[in-house]
């Protein structure tokens, strides 16, 4: 197939296309580089079946012949969103359209990349996909909430409409390799305070639940879900729910670090639990997560290292 990934830039995207690559097709990355980095891409410059363009999937383009559109372009990070909330309301609305449309047009299929923040600050737990969230349609993270549900209710539209063959997954929480080091995640946050010999921050009292899925098993799940008929969402995540001072206890362990734990305010509408049910996924694709919180930080050790002594170097 010749696949669209657009994001590709960014930390799952540039996974995807990775995986997609390793199973013979052709990628062409449409990135407008927002947040995303050329440095993710790097090892794919010389490959002869990939193509990078950048692009703002805001605007009307043409890649040409495409067998199917992975839509993972969005700022991800509460750091980018809230940075570029315009951005993120743009690309779930105008992009996604725009998205969808070229997979109308070339008969292609389409995957959404969505996500739990479609479930806002949950009543129900864990969730499941029939849950329809609580959501505050004008907090300061409903630039990125709402955008999601907008993508979901337009790909659902043209799936019935225009009969495209539509997939949705509602991504929960995934880190590894290639995220952004210092763009406000959990996970990211701690393993480059430890790294630093800096405290870790836990907001409010750390009682507040995240699950966290390792980029590998997230990617495997999506390819899954891909080669399905599945039209309605679909969670993909890790239901493994830790409390954020047991994260941080973790990072601080794998790392090394002589670092302590500080206490900061909880910022507005912080949920404070998600944890994905993936009995969907786990029936209808046969898949759960097989990399542990442990192995999964010491797997994405040694890019943070490299990272921060990066970070450390160009500030001399
Ligand atoms: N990482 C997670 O835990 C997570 C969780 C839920 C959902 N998701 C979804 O997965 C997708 C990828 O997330 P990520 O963590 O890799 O984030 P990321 O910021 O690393 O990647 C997003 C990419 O989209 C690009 N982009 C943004 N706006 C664009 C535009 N208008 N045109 C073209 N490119 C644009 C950015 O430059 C970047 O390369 C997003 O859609 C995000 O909402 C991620």
């Amino acid at each position: 197939m010749r696949v669209l990934v657009t994001g590709g830039a960014g930390f799952l995207g540039s996974h995807l296309c990775d995986a997609l690559l390793a199973e013979g097709h052709s990628v062409v990355c449409a990135d407008n580089l927002l947040t995303g980095r050329m440095a993710n891409l790097e090892h794919l410059l010389d490959e002869a079946r990939f193509e990078f363009v950048e692009q703002d999937v805001c605007r009307a383009f043409d890649p040409g012949k495409i067998d199917y559109v992975f839509h993972f372009a969005s700022p991800a990070s509460p750091a980018d969103y809230l940075k570029h909330g315009i951005e993120t309301l743009q690309v779930g609305s105008a992009g996604t359209l725009n998205c969808l449309e070229l997979a109308r047009q070339h008969h292609a299929r389409f995957l959404l990349a969505s996500t739990s923040e479609c479930y806002g600050d949950p009543l129900e737990h864990p969730q499941r996909e029939s849950y329809w969230g609580h959501v505050n349609p004008v907090g300061p993270r409903s630039v990125y909430d709402e955008a999601k549900r907008f993508s979901e209710a337009v790909t659902m539209a043209y799936h019935r409409y225009h009969q495209v063959d539509t997939r949705i997954v509602r991504i929960f929480n995934t880190y590894g390799p290639r995220m952004q080091i210092n763009d406000g995640r959990v996970i990211p946050n701690f393993l480059w305070q430890a790294l630093r010999g800096e405290n870790l921050t836990v907001y409010g009292d750390g009682s507040q639940t995240r699950s966290f899925c390792y980029v590998s098993d997230e990617v495997e799940g999506i390819l899954r879900l891909a080669r399905s008929a599945e039209h309605a969402p679909v969670n993909v995540g890790n239901p493994t729910e830790f409390t954020i001072l047991e994260c941080a206890r973790k990072v601080i362990a794998t790392t090394g670090s002589a670092s302590q734990i500080k206490f900061e305010a909880l910022p507005q509408d912080d949920p404070k639990q998600r944890c994905p049910d993936i009995s969907k996924a786990q029936q209808l694709l046969g898949w759960e997560p097989k990399v542990d919180l442990e192995s999964g930080l010491r797997l994405s050790l040694e890019y943070f290292k490299k990272a921060v002594a990066k970070d450390a170097a160009a500030a001399r």
